[in-house]
């Protein structure tokens, strides 16, 4: 059976050949625990280090500022609560942005539910936060700004280093979940003026069940699970060794590639963007035109419905929605409401994400699929809409 073309590199990527070769000797041999002194658990160890120097670098931390995790959320969420069990005595608000993932969201919306003040500043109709707005918003005790780097829907960078500098000018901690950007474009702790990074494996070519939280040294900040003194104290647990070493790999690999991943992933990204254009009158973008990561295109097509014609397609194209479009329902993609586009626009939405695997001829047979299923769904006026 030949498989449909990979478009959904947002939500996972494959795991990469060198990183698998990387992973297997610790799932056959390398199995001993990093903790344990004697030759095995060295080994272990070392591997894990070598890891963790890997993930330090591609992001520009110190090795002691890495903590890993079992995955994104995790990382998230740990950010989140440890910083706000550090400092609720003194600082009890928090400030976030209006189209963060649910592994933000969710902690915010719990510490609300807990007595915390918890403001949810808006974003321009490119996705980008209101900095004005986060301004305004910040107060005397604001323990945390937590704001993406990258929109996981439409690829909206956020402008992290004011964001930060902002937060910082109030006496506030700056946390990014950096998980759709790492491994996609240059992310550097210090440019970007950040305390907290969430990162995640399988975002970069790395397995699932691994992320990693970067620490600024200084920070403050408690662990949510208490045990032994894994991971600096942050996250205790026997770590993960396998899924931890393909994470160095893909950091590895990430930094290696770092001047010419970008580049490639925007030539058959553009390329695709164009194909569509021509072949779909009224094709809309959504979210910024140039601050966007490079393998990101959320288009809406005019009169059908994205999940409906994600569906027609599923024999050529596996992509997402970028509207969580229900039938039925009528719900839409809650980062394009907040963006504020028209609830028919949304309902249209489809997320195509490339990836370091993605070539011409990929995209050029993904186009002409998309752009032909386009043609008949609404050759037929099928919008696929349940109002
Ligand atoms: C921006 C962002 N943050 C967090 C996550 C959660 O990642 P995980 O499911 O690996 O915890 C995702 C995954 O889609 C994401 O896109």
């Amino acid at each position: 059976m030949k498989l449909p073309i990979y478009l959904d590199y947002n939500a996972t990527t494959p795991v990469a050949p060198e990183v698998a070769d990387a992973i297997e000797p610790f799932l056959r041999t390398h199995f001993g625990n990093p903790s344990s002194s004697h030759i095995y658990g060295r080994q272990a160890h070392e591997a894990v280090t070598h890891a963790r120097a890997h993930v330090a670098a591609l992001i520009g931390a110190n090795e002691s500022e890495i903590a890993f995790t079992g995955c994104a959320t995790e990382a998230n969420n740990l950010a989140i609560f440890g910083v706000a069990k550090a400092l609720q005595t003194r600082r009890k608000h928090i400030v976030t942005s209006a189209i963060e993932h649910p592994a933000v969201m969710q902690p915010c919306l719990r510490l609300q539910d807990d007595g915390w003040a918890v403001t949810i500043v808006p974003v321009d109709g490119d996705g980008r936060t209101d900095l004005g707005a986060l301004s305004s918003a910040l107060r005397d005790d604001t323990a945390l700004v937590t704001v993406m780097h990258a929109n996981n829907e439409v690829g909206t960078l956020q402008e992290i280093a004011e964001i930060a500098n902002m937060a910082h000018a109030r006496g506030a901690l700056l946390h990014t979940d950096a998980a759709q950007s790492v491994g996609k474009v240059p992310v550097d702790v210090g440019a970007l003026g950040v305390d907290l990074l969430t990162l995640a494996g399988h975002k970069f070519y790395a397995t699932k069940g691994v992320g990693a939280l970067y620490v600024r040294r200084g920070t403050s900040i408690v662990p949510l699970m208490v045990g032994a003194d894994h991971e600096g104290g942050l996250r205790p647990g026997t770590e993960n060794v396998p899924a931890i070493i393909g994470l160095g790999e893909a950091a590895r690999l990430a930094r290696e590639r770092q001047s010419s991943t970008p580049t490639d992933l925007r030539r058959c990204r553009d390329l695709l963007h164009q194909l569509l254009v021509e072949g779909v009158r009224g094709l809309a973008l959504n979210g910024h035109p140039e601050h966007r990561l490079p393998n990101t295109l959320n288009v809406s097509f005019p009169g059908v419905s994205g999940r409906e014609l994600l569906h027609a397609v599923e024999n050529d194209v596996a992509a997402s929605v970028g509207s969580a479009c229900h039938s039925g329902t009528g719900t839409v993609s809650g980062v394009l409401a907040g963006m504020g586009i028209t609830f028919e626009r949304a309902t249209g939405a489809v997320r195509l994400s490339v990836g370091i695997f993605t070539n011409e001829e990929d995209v050029r047979h993904a186009a002409n699929a998309l752009i032909g299923c386009w043609r008949k769904s609404n050759k037929a006026g099928y919008m696929g809409l349940v109002r």
